[in-house]
């Protein structure tokens, strides 16, 4: 589905001065989705919830992750123009037909909460929480996933998780129908800023996409998870890549969720 919001940043790449200007842009924007990712099995990401926005002229998609019976956490791009927005939980294939597991919530823009500080021109603050109008019933396949207890931890070199419905190839022109996902390591944030000059800031983590694995546009909003404990715990919402492709092995970039646990805390009074 082609975005309609265009924002972009215009970023001048790093060395030499004679580097094309490479765009930077939120997933949404792009032709995009989980690269070279696996496909899920059922209830293998029970936090993951599809989004579909309804907006000026047409709809947009975008995953979510479960924070609550009653709270999604996505991104800021993909919410701030929304006038409502259908999101769906417990299934792994978008096939229309309703599924056993799959609970559906529609709710209107009043319960969208699009961080304060969202910049589109800068990427920054790319954060938003959808409160339900129905609560969300937890069950094997079907549960929130945990927030970290402190911002304290870098999780450079960690193996984490990202999980989407986004396009699984450059070539491809919709949203896959099935959930993929990737397993892949943290990147140091220093390393992540010699690909996206001026734009990383520490409210944002970086993982490897190496051989090809990236997440994309599709998959803008959901979650990025290390799993420890038998616990998933969040540690990012996807936000943006390079508008050049996502197999082209540039970092991808998200929201660093551990930065946002005082201002998560305030909308939802959740810890
Ligand atoms: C959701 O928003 C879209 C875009 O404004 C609109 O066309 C659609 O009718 C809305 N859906 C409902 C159920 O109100």
């Amino acid at each position: 589905m082609k975005l309609l919001i265009a924002l972009s940043v215009l970023v001048a790449a790093v060395s030499a001065g004679t580097q094309p200007l490479v765009e930077v842009m939120p997933y949404q924007d792009l032709e995009g989705r989980i690269t070279n990712g696996e496909v899920a099995s059922d209830a293998q990401f029970p936090y993951q919830a599809a989004l579909r926005l309804g907006m000026e002229g047409g709809y947009a998609f975008c995953g979510g992750s479960i924070l609550s019976d009653e709270w999604i956490l996505t991104a800021a791009h993909c919410t701030d123009v929304a006038h409502n927005v259908t999101v769906t939980v417990g299934v792994t294939k978008l096939s229309g037909e309703n599924e056993k597991f799959e609970q559906k919530i529609f709710v209107t823009s009043k319960n969208i909460i699009v961080h304060e500080g969202w910049n589109p021109s800068t990427l920054t603050n790319d954060i938003a929480l959808i409160r339900l109008s129905a609560k969300i019933q937890f069950n094997e396949h079907t549960e929130p996933a945990v927030l970290p207890k402190n911002n304290d931890g870098d999780y450079v070199g960690d193996l984490v998780w990202a999980s989407g419905w986004g396009k699984d190839s450059d070539s491809a022109t919709a949203v896959s129908p099935v959930l993929r996902y990737i397993e892949v390591p943290v990147l140091k944030p220093q390393t992540c800023s010699t690909y996206y000059l001026g734009v990383i800031t520490e409210k944002m983590i970086c993982i490897s996409t190496k051989g090809h694995k990236s997440t994309c546009n599709g998959d803008s909003g959901g979650p990025l998870v290390l799993k420890q404990d038998d616990q998933n715990i969040l540690i990012g919402a996807t936000s943006f890549g390079i508008a050049l492709g996502c197999e082209k092995g540039w970092p991808g970039v998200f929201t660093r969720v551990p930065a946002y646990l005082d201002w998560i805390h305030a909308k939802t009074g959740l810890k």
